[in-house]
């Protein structure tokens, strides 16, 4: 098997690729990535020889290179990961995120289907996505498979643009696909401008945390590996032109979620001062969704996954990974990162 993977270099990509690599020896495993602000290769390291392995320096919006590299390698499956990802910056930049989140997945449907034309049977297109695509819940409910699109932000716009192109595919042509709508991750590698990263590192560098309107709103958190074992289930066993939804079961409240974060740096740090007192609301997200929540019991019952660890676990697990990687952390955080921050919290 010829497998694509598409933006490998980055957080979670970089848990799937690591995951493929490992239990899958028998698949050549392409790591397609354009290395953004977001692309680490560092999130590699310790894979990088494996001779299932290859990396591949490229953008999926350069249709040219794209048909150039599905004729060469014919790849059996993808995985499509590659994405502008954080929801702040598509409030300012948000062509970037149509060119990479729609037309980035275009090129690739097209390159896959004039490779395999009508012989696709055997093939698979998977494209992960979001639940930030359902828009935003009330105080409660959850969302399901068969929840209506309402997307808010330029960000969930485009990947709900490109789940609708995915699936226009897959009847238009029969291409043979699959998604998945996952919920708030964190662990290892993320990038310090999502929630828990981007806190735990200001913690490390007595810097305010700034907490966003009045702190109240909901996400549904999970850990990266977790996901990662939900996408290879899926890839293999999901039923083709289905989606699934992926969850944590897990809610917190913005601002319960930074005490818990605050009260484990301070007893892994040994502070005597307390970290909550970093916290500083802020002028709110324009748009801000209130509550994200996930129904994902289509894919425990079909599938038979549930989430491995508990938050307060995977939480510890994520905290002493940043401890023990501080020149990872400070080799991101230096340059154009300043220049983003200042920018975004000014
Ligand atoms: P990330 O920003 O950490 O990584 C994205 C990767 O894509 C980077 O390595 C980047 O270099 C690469 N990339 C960006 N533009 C590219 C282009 N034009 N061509 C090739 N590569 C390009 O993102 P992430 O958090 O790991 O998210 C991965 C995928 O999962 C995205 O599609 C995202 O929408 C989806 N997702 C993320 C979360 C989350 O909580 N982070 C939750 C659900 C779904
Ligand atoms: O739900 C899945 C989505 O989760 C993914 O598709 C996105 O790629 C990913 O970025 C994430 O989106 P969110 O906008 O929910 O994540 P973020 O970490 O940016 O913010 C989480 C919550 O914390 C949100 O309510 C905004 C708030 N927040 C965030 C930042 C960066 C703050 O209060 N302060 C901050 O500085």
């Amino acid at each position: 098997m010829n497998l694509l993977i598409t933006g490998g270099a980055g957080f979670i990509g970089s848990h799937v690729i690591r995951r493929f690599i490992k239990n899958y020896p028998n698949y050549n495993v392409y790591n397609l990535d354009a290395l953004t602000y977001a692309g680490n290769l560092e999130n590699l390291k310790d894979i990088e020889n494996y001779s299932n392995y290859s990396f591949i320096k490229g953008d999926i919006t350069n249709e040219n290179f794209i048909n150039q590299l599905f004729k060469k390698y014919r790849f059996d499956g993808v995985i499509h990961l590659a994405a502008e990802s954080h929801v702040d910056r598509s409030i300012s930049d948000p062509l970037a995120f149509a060119k990479t989140n729609i037309l980035g997945t275009m090129s690739l449907l097209n390159a896959f289907k004039e490779t395999w034309k009508e012989n696709c049977s055997d093939k698979l297109f998977y494209h992960v996505s979001t639940d930030e695509v359902y828009g935003s819940l009330g105080e409660s409910g959850l969302f399901k498979e068969t929840t209506p699109y309402d997307p808010n932000s330029p960000y969930s716009a485009s990947k709900a643009s490109s789940d609708h192109f995915v699936r226009a595919y897959g009847e238009t042509y029969n291409l043979p696909y699959l998604i998945s709508n996952c919920s708030n991750n964190y662990g290892p590698n993320q990038f310090p401008e999502k929630l828990i990263p981007l806190f735990i590192n200001n913690i490390l560098t007595n810097k305010k945390l700034p907490v966003y309107g009045d702190g109240n709103y909901t996400r549904d958190w999970l850990y990266v590996i977790d996901h990662a074992i939900a996408i290879d289930l899926i890839f293999h066993k999901g039923k083709i032109k289905e989606t699934y939804n992926i969850g944590g079961f897990n809610e917190w409240k913005n601002i319960n979620l930074v005490k818990v974060l605050c009260n484990q740096m301070d007893e892994k740090l040994n502070r005597s001062k307390s970290s909550e007192e970093l916290i500083e609301y802020v002028k709110d997200r324009p748009g801000h969704d209130l509550r994200y929540a996930i129904d994902a019991s289509k894919i425990n019952k079909e599938l038979g996954w549930k989430p491995s660890v508990t938050f307060e676990q995977g939480l510890s697990i994520t905290i002493d990974w940043y401890l023990n990687n501080k020149p990872w952390l400070k080799n991101i955080t230096s340059g154009q990162y300043q220049n983003y921050y200042n920018k975004q919290y000014s």
